[in-house]
């Protein structure tokens, strides 16, 4: 290491500014509006705010690559749940930040963005190439998603740039790598988990039939109603007991999870008490916070707009709000997380562990 004497300012070595490539940084905010002379104020703060998103959209990219690597691996142990539990959380507190950042822009009032709206036509956040990426990597499938002046999402992006986020809707998502592994819990192999929680839901939902059956409390009409709502959730849980349903319900697209990956699911959720499946737990958990996060941002982003242009269309041709609101629930990767709760049981119903699976599922130390 050098040595400097006082005042001595040693500049050789790496430079603060060089290092993180401030100069192209810094030189990218090119107002549309300076273009006729009269740059408008604001339109600083909406770049920045774009670019902001975008950098942030990179290293959700980043932490999403490696999540990926983690589950590319042979073995998927529990140095690899930590690592993905790492990198999920960091996206979702940078999802908390991007949310935020929508304060930021609604300091601009309607009236400021109007100022230099129509120089941005048609350009929009519709074609932001790295939103679509994560939008992919995640899971989102072609399908699940609106059309866009009759045409797929992509119909808007620069060739290169759509065969890009084409190629990420046919590599392995996040949600395949996820299937996978629930699927391959070693658990369920050893224990016969699904028959004895199915005998538990039996005995459960038949005290729960009877005490509606009997309860003296209920009026005939009272108890026809409690009686055909308790049959519908009969239903559910006899669906989610035939492969066969469940198999007739991934052709038709309303489930996504394989049966092994939703029993696993299940599995982990009732038994998320034991030391060995709550790192587990916190991914399926982070799972669903990373997608509602995407979900809110939606909601956040389509509410203001409505507030930034009304009932305008937006600058990339949509029906502006009104669109955004109704795509806000639809792009979700996990939504088969979501219907777990429903077969969720009380502690009370819940089949024990046999005692030579607890044993097996113990972390074990060694001198
Ligand atoms: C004044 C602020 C904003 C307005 C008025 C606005 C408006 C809109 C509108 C109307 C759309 C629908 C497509 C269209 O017709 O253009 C859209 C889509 C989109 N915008 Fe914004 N936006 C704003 C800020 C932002 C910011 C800061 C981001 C951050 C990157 C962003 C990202 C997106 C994305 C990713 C989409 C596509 C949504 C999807 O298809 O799921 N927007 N925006």
């Amino acid at each position: 290491m050098k040595s400097l004497t006082v005042g001595q300012m040693d500049t050789s070595g790496l430079y603060y500014h060089d290092y993180l490539h401030l100069d192209q940084l810094l030189d990218a905010q090119r107002l549309e509006s300076a273009k006729d002379g009269e740059p408008v104020h604001d339109e600083m703060l909406f770049i920045v705010v774009h670019q902001a998103y975008e950098l942030w959209f990179k290293q959700i990219l980043w932490e999403l690559d490696d999540i990926m690597a983690a589950f590319s691996g042979l073995t998927f142990d529990e140095y690899d749940t930590a690592r993905v539990v790492g990198r999920l959380r960091r996206i979702n507190v940078i999802q908390r930040l991007l949310l935020t950042q929508i304060d930021v822009l609604e300091t601009m009032t309607p009236m400021d963005f109007l100022d230099f709206r129509d120089y941005l036509v048609p350009a929009s956040g519709f074609q932001s190439v790295q939103f679509r990426l994560i939008e992919n990597r995640l899971g989102v499938r072609p399908q699940d998603r609106l059309l866009f002046e009759g045409a797929p999402y992509t119909h808007r992006l620069q060739p290169g740039h759509r065969e890009l986020v084409e190629a990420a809707e046919a590599e392995a998502s996040l949600h395949a790598a996820v299937d996978a592994w629930l699927a391959r819990t070693p658990f369920l192999e050893s224990y016969r988990f699904w028959d004895a929680y199915q005998a538990s839901v039996g005995k459960m939902l038949a005290a729960d039939r009877e005490v509606i059956a009997t309860n003296p409390n209920l009026g005939e009409d009272e108890r026809a109603e409690q009686l055909h709502s308790f049959d519908k959730t009969m239903e559910q849980f006899e669906a989610a007991f035939d492969p066969d349903r469940h198999a007739q319900m991934m052709a038709a697209g309303s489930r996504r999870m394989s049966y092994r990956a939703f029993q696993a699911a299940l599995f982990i959720s009732l038994y998320r008490d034991h030391p060995a499946l709550q790192e587990p737990y916190r991914l399926l958990e982070l799972l669903l916070d990373v997608d509602e996060g995407f979900t809110t941002w939606r909601y956040r982003h389509a509410l203001m707009v409505q507030r930034m242009i009304g009932a305008k269309i937006g600058t990339g041709g949509s029906a502006g709000a009104k669109y955004l609101l109704k795509l806000a629930e639809r792009n979700r990767a996990f939504p088969d997380l979501l219907v777990v709760p429903t077969f969720l049981v009380p502690r009370s119903a819940r089949p024990e562990l046999p005692t030579d699976l607890i044993a097996q599922m113990q972390f074990r130390y060694q001198q």
